[in-house]
């Protein structure tokens, strides 16, 4: 198997345009970012290019706006905290991307930096387009993808760009996050336990499925677990649900039969008629019509933390609750608590990923230890069921 160029110490960069597409996607409210560690771990990187006088143009996304303009998912609070952090010029291109934008850019000087709008303004970014995908190429000499958490993606500015650009390569943090979860996957002991949550129900249904074959039990929290209760007859109030996955959900226990994997869903819940509200306990089987299910309840928080002391290896992604909400923070911290508990005193494996996750975690005081904390979710997940990521194939 041909191995990822990655982006060398001794490459000459001086003078020359480096495309570094990263992952800035970090959560806002009201134009605040919540959580900055995505752009804190691209920050190291990012001094280096400086230091060694590249001139850098970044390109990440924001949010899923479909191609459309959407003034809520523009980049400019993370623009605002690039120019605090960095000690040189830096510029934020709102404009369109064609054939004259490489001129626009001339002014751009050595050790200089350009952060592009929202690049899923674009619709050719979605749809992998070439004719985009080369405009985008031609601002620059070298491409540079140091944003491991989108490499599951075939978009234009992860993908088809390598298809019109010289040089491309593989940063430093997408380096050590590949080591690291490859590193594991290796060394992983049995039990290995998977939990998975969030909102992102689509982009981790199907990967369940595939999982399966790889661990031992999985554990389903978050609003994926929603899905979960309605297909075993729970009903759910105004819940967030994924339509028509009753299938996908009989062929995840069909085969979980098959390879000896535990599958298990929450027990109960805490509940609200608004995500602003406060919680109220449920069992599953009272739970009201105009209520939300915000938070896994302490009866499964309790059976998480026995399968986790039961566990030598665990695999987190995923919130188990709306925690931008501190109230239905409970369950993700309970969790967070015991891995890493059990990583610093029963030599527990762990990694943890996804910026919800990393988000979420960090709403905590507490300094918690894990193995590996990934900035990659559903990259993550996609990693770890033995896929090729489209991004880190054409890296290749
Ligand atoms: C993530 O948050 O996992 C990455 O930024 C990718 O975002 P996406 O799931 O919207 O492609």
């Amino acid at each position: 198997m041909s191995k990822i160029k990655y982006f060398s110490e001794n490459l000459e960069v001086q003078n020359k345009t480096i495309i570094l597409r990263l992952d800035l996607n970090v959560p806002l409210n009201e134009k605040i970012i919540q959580d900055k560690s995505r752009i804190v771990m691209s920050l190291p990187f990012l001094k280096d290019l400086i230091k060694k006088k590249a001139k850098i143009i970044i390109v990440s996304h924001l949010g899923r706006p479909k191609g459309v303009k959407n003034n809520k998912l523009s980049l400019a609070p993370v623009y605002k905290f690039l120019k605090e952090q960095l000690k040189t010029n830096v510029y934020f291109f709102m404009g369109d991307i064609n054939e004259e934008t490489k001129d626009k850019f001339a002014y751009l000087k050595e050790g200089e930096v350009i952060l592009l709008e929202n690049i899923r303004f674009f619709e050719g970014e979605n749809k992998n387009d070439d004719s985009f995908a080369k405009k985008l190429a031609g601002l620059g000499d070298i491409y540079v993808n140091d944003a491991f958490s989108c490499s599951h993606r075939e978009q234009a500015s992860i993908h088809k760009i390598t298809k019109y650009i010289k040089e491309s390569y593989a940063g430093p943090l997408l380096q050590k996050e590949v080591a690291a979860i490859n590193a594991i996957l290796e060394n992983k002991k049995k039990p290995v336990t998977c939990i998975i949550g969030g909102s992102k129900i689509s982009t981790k249904i199907n990967v369940i499925t595939n999982l399966i074959k790889n661990v031992d039990n999985i554990i389903i929290v978050g609003a994926m677990a929603n899905n979960f209760l309605t297909f075993n007859g729970f009903i759910v109030g105004k819940s967030l649900l994924e339509k028509d996955t009753k299938e996908i959900i009989a062929n995840i226990y069909a085969e979980a039969e098959k390879c000896n994997c535990n599958i298990f869903i929450p027990e109960d819940c805490s509940v609200s008629n608004d995500f602003d509200g406060s919680r109220k306990i449920k069992k599953l089987e009272s739970i009201g019509k105009e209520e939300i299910i915000l938070d896994i309840g302490p009866e499964t928080i309790k059976r998480i933390e026995s399968i986790i002391d039961k566990s030598k290896t665990v695999l987190w992604n995923g919130p188990a609750g709306y925690f931008e909400n501190k109230n239905f923070l409970t369950g993700t911290l309970a969790i967070a608590k015991k891995i890493s508990e059990s990583t610093s005193k029963n030599s527990l494996i762990s990694i943890l990923g996804g910026g919800d996750t990393i988000s979420a975690i960090n709403k905590s005081k507490d300094n918690f230890a894990f193995t590996h904390l990934s900035t990659a979710g559903g990259a993550f997940l996609e990693f770890l069921e033995g896929k090729d990521l489209p991004g880190l194939n054409v890296l290749k």
